[in-house]
């Protein structure tokens, strides 16, 4: 089947390429390249021996989208493009709802002109309402987001359910994503942000090379076992695998399917901070200072529906994510860049 990867050529776009390429699909990648770069896909190329079609385009170009589906035999779309830097979110929010809210409506238009009707949407666990249950199955509340980026997320569940209602013959997948971390094992394709990471493991693996002095854990008075904020950190070529499961379960339901990919363990950032010195035989600097606001004390997947509905469930273990992020960021100093 050719599906088409809207930011495909970012951090998980570029994985879940690799992984379709590998099950034997052809890959269609839009982006318009604001948050990677060419090289992204050249590399999956190399590793796969495999070509891929780059458009590069906006979610946004009714027309650019309207030549991509006339000329290519286009059945499903795995829609990953997006901003998604929480803090830009807030000084930024209607470039926020105009690249995720307009540029999917957008997308939605142009599939149903071009008759493709099966869709992949990648969400968060981000629409969660904050709880202390854990873990989080699909049928826990969702909350009001304390930032556009979440808020963005959630509207775009909320805009894909009623698309569906109105037209049943769209099958559509909302992934809630964990915390999507490590790299393919080859180290030739990984994370790489523009400026300083936002998120925790680039953080952590700049440091290891250099680019960065020290780390900063955000608040050790938290009610978790060590005071420290506790995530599901999923590897990325696990959620990747998930992408194709999603589809193939599509194949066989009409309807908007919700699905958790986490791995349903949670590690606290002083764990994290250890796995990366096992993994990399390098002390990590840190400072315990305050917390950041937004954050939650913890959070994980309940993983029982995907594994039971996708037949799919996380593989890779915390040293391993941290053996992949390591070799990507010892490899890749300066990313794609260099
Ligand atoms: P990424 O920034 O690496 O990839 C997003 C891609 O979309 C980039 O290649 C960017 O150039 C492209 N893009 C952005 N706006 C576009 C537009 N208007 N038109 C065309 N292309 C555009 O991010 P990622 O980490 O690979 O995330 C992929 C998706 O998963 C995003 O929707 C993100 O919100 C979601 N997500 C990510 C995480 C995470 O922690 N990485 C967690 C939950 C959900
Ligand atoms: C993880 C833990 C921090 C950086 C975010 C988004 C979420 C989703 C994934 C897209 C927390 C701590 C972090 C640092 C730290 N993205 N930390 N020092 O906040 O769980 O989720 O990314 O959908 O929407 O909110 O991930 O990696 O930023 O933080 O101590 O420099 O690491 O406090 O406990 P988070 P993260």
């Amino acid at each position: 089947m050719t599906v088409l990867l809207t930011g495909g050529a970012g951090f998980i776009g570029s994985h879940t390429a690799l992984v379709l390429l590998e099950a034997g699909h052809e890959v269609v990648i839009y982006d318009n390249l604001s948050n990677a770069s060419r090289e992204s896909i050249r590399r999956v190329e190399r590793l796969t021996g495999l070509s891929i079609v780059f458009v590069e385009g906006d979610i946004r170009d009714t027309k650019t989208l309207a030549d991509t589906f006339a000329t290519h035999n286009i059945e499903a779309v795995i829609h990953f493009a997006g901003l998604k830097a929480v803090g830009e979110s807030v000084s930024l929010p209607m470039a926020y709802y105009d690249n995720n809210v307009g540029g999917t409506v957008t997308l939605c238009q142009a599939m149903a002109a071009a008759d493709v009707k099966t869709l992949v949407f990648s969400s968060s666990a981000t629409v969660y309402a904050e709880s202390r249950d854990m873990p989080l199955a699909e049928s826990a509340p969702t909350g009001r987001p304390t930032n556009p980026y979440g808020t963005s997320k959630l509207m775009i569940e909320w805009l894909l359910t009623d698309l569906q209602r109105a037209e049943p013959d769209w099958s559509i997948a909302l992934l809630r994503y964990f915390n999507p971390v490590g790299a393919h094992f080859s180290g030739q394709i990984g994370e790489d942000p523009a400026g300083a990471p936002n998120n925790l493991l680039p953080y952590i693996t700049q440091v290891g090379v250099g680019r960065l002095p020290r780390l900063s854990v955000y608040g050790g008075d938290y009610p978790t076992r060590d005071g420290t904020g506790v995530r599901d950190y999923i590897h990325v070529m696990d959620l990747a695998r998930g992408h194709l499961a999603a589809l193939d379960a599509l194949k066989a339901r009409q309807g908007v399917q919700t699905w958790n990919l986490g791995t349903g363990h949670g590690y606290s950032v002083l764990e994290m901070i250890e796995a990366f010195e096992r993994a990399s035989g390098r002390p990590l600097p840190y400072d315990i200072v305050a917390r950041r606001p937004g954050d939650v004390a913890e959070c994980w997947a309940n993983v029982e529906k995907a594994e039971r509905e996708l037949g799919w469930r996380a593989s890779h273990g915390l040293d391993e994510i941290m053996r992949d992020a390591w070799r990507w960021q010892s490899d890749n100093p300066q990313g794609y860049r260099g």
